[in-house]
């Protein structure tokens, strides 16, 4: 019973009209109000570029900022003697009145990208805390956050409109994933945005250890010559060694080839290889043959600690190691000892098993982690504060991928990309299907007959296609119907959110 009740919290319809006030709400606090759908549409007809700005932009594979809609069905549309399919602009809704809270200076592309949508963006470059946020959440369909917001359950809660989060960043640790998608509320991210930014930092600290440049650097610095050639090696011919052949790993590979290095890599997974790199069976393998060894796999209970003292002494006497992956991947105190025993000639480590919640002077100490001045003093090492994907290049892909992901979500309900939700989407409703289509986005409890309840009250109509999928707790259907009229829609609206497994219910047409 208390598990339903956590699913029975809101059935507004979200996208209803800002124009026209309510005048009867559908149970549990909806906002839509039958009669208005009309007047918008006719609204619509009347000034259809107020409406249909943002799907034009979004559904026209011309437009700039076109939003690509997987599995869109083209319609006929003669331009230049192509013949092609254009799909339905899927607006019945005010764009307008979906507003958007953007905290901590989310990048400028992503803004311009939704206030182009005619969304209300309200910008700020700090993040909130949670008894600010629940103040003002109440008023926002979308937040956009990075890693300093933390979105809880009592956030959720006070987020009657909330219809998705956008994460401007890689991780997503810093929101309450199943209090969001209990509450239908999407999240999405951008995990992958800054995969070259990272790969690009490998080669020049692969370079800077191979040449001792951070030590020369900082000895000039305090006003001490010391020119020395011995220790100091190209890297062209030498062998890298990539340990996870993922997103970062299979780039680096490109790029260190490139420099005249033969690559080796190796994965839990069989993986085909770029150029001319070769996978290694096992990781002693990659590490006995290996120069420079170079880590980029996920944190997971299996890579915890996987480089420790068995895997530096497996490792060539004078090879490099670098780890720009988590920083738990690293037994920090075997690498100090294989360091000082001069086994290693050098390492680059970017990421450490506890950060400092933020910048400052004397932030990483021997307070956080133990080692730290120990590590601190090894010869040959280069030490950067969690930077190896921080680039304004990343920073643009990852507003760019999230806003899109966020404006594919408002206008055509796909839910593709998102972290904590059923990944979702429908081909696209062309004008050829005509008028009187309706998209349905649904999202229900993942329980037993919720979908048989559902298309028993669609019987009359004829469903033109629909996908669902769940994960967990909560399942999330879109349907399209045809042959609707406009008091049908509203009715259809009320009778679905007033299901007993209903989360959230959104029409789009
Ligand atoms: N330093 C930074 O600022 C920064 C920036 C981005 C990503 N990262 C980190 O880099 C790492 C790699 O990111 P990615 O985007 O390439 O990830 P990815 O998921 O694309 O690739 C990871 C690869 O590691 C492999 N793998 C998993 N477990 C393994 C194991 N036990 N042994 C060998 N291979 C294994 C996977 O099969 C996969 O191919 C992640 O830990 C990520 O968090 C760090």
């Amino acid at each position: 019973m208390a598990h339903n009740q956590a699913f029975h919290r809101r059935t507004t319809l979200v996208n209803g009209p800002s124009t026209s006030p309510p005048t009867a709400s559908p149970p549990n606090g909806g906002a839509f109000a039958p009669g208005s759908f009309s007047a918008m549409m006719a609204a619509q007809a009347q000034s259809p570029s107020a409406y249909a700005h943002a799907a034009i932009e979004a559904s026209s594979p011309t437009a700039p900022g076109a939003i690509p809609i997987p599995g869109s069905r083209p319609r006929k549309h003669s331009a230049g003697g192509l013949t092609q399919h254009m799909p339905k602009l899927l607006t019945p809704f005010n764009t307008s009145s979906i507003r958007i809270l953007l905290l901590e200076a989310v990048s400028q592309l992503a803004v311009d990208q939704l206030q182009k949508q005619g969304y209300q963006v309200d910008y700020h470059k700090d993040a909130w805390s949670e008894e600010q946020l629940v103040e003002k959440i109440a008023d926002y369909h979308v937040i956009g956050i990075r890693s300093k917001t933390k979105l809880t359950e009592k956030v959720f809660k006070a987020a009657d409109k909330l219809l998705a989060v956008g994460c401007f960043c890689i991780g997503t640790n810093q929101v309450d994933l199943v209090a969001a998608a209990r509450r239908g509320v999407c999240v999405f991210n951008s995990p992958f945005a800054n995969s070259r930014s990272v790969a690009e930092l490998v080669i020049g600290e692969t370079i800077a250890l191979s040449r001792q440049l951070v030590d020369r650097a900082s000895e000039l610095r305090a006003g001490d010559w010391q020119k020395v050639s011995k220790g100091c090696y190209e890297i062209r011919g030498k062998t890298l060694g990539i340990v996870g052949y993922g997103h970062i790993g299979s780039q680096l590979s490109v790029l260190a080839e490139s420099m005249g290095m033969t690559v080796l890599y190796y994965d839990v997974l069989p993986l085909m290889p770029l150029g001319t790199a070769r996978q290694t069976e096992t990781l002693e393998e990659l590490l006995g043959a290996s120069d420079f060894v170079t880590l980029h796999v996920p944190e997971l209970p299996e890579t915890k600690n996987m480089m420790s003292t068995p895997q530096f002494k497996a490792m060539k006497k004078g090879s490099y190691l670098l780890n720009n992956a988590r920083g738990t991947v690293v037994d920090l105190p075997a690498l100090c000892e294989a360091m000082e025993s001069g086994h290693l000639a050098g390492a680059a480590v970017d990421v450490y098993p506890k950060e400092p919640k933020g910048n400052g002077k004397g932030e990483f100490s021997d307070s956080l982690n133990s080692w730290a001045s120990r590590l601190r003093a090894c010869k040959n090492i280069i030490l950067t504060p969690h930077i190896g994907g921080s680039t304004e290049e990343a920073q643009r892909m990852i507003g760019q991928e999230v806003a899109t992901a966020l404006i594919r979500y408002i206008n055509f309900g796909g839910s593709v990309g998102a972290v904590n939700f059923p990944e979702v989407d429908l081909r696209a409703i062309t004008e050829a299907e005509g008028t009187g289509v309706i998209r349905i986005c649904h999202v229900h409890a993942n329980q037993p007959g919720a979908l048989r309840a559902l298309n028993s009250l669609l019987g009359n109509y004829n469903v033109d296609k629909q996908n669902t999928d769940s994960k967990k707790d909560v399942a999330y259907l879109m349907v399209d119907i045809s042959g609707v009229g406009e008091k049908e829609t509203s009715d259809i609206y009320e009778q679905v959110s007033r299901l007993p497994t209903n989360i959230l219910t959104r029409l789009l047409a």
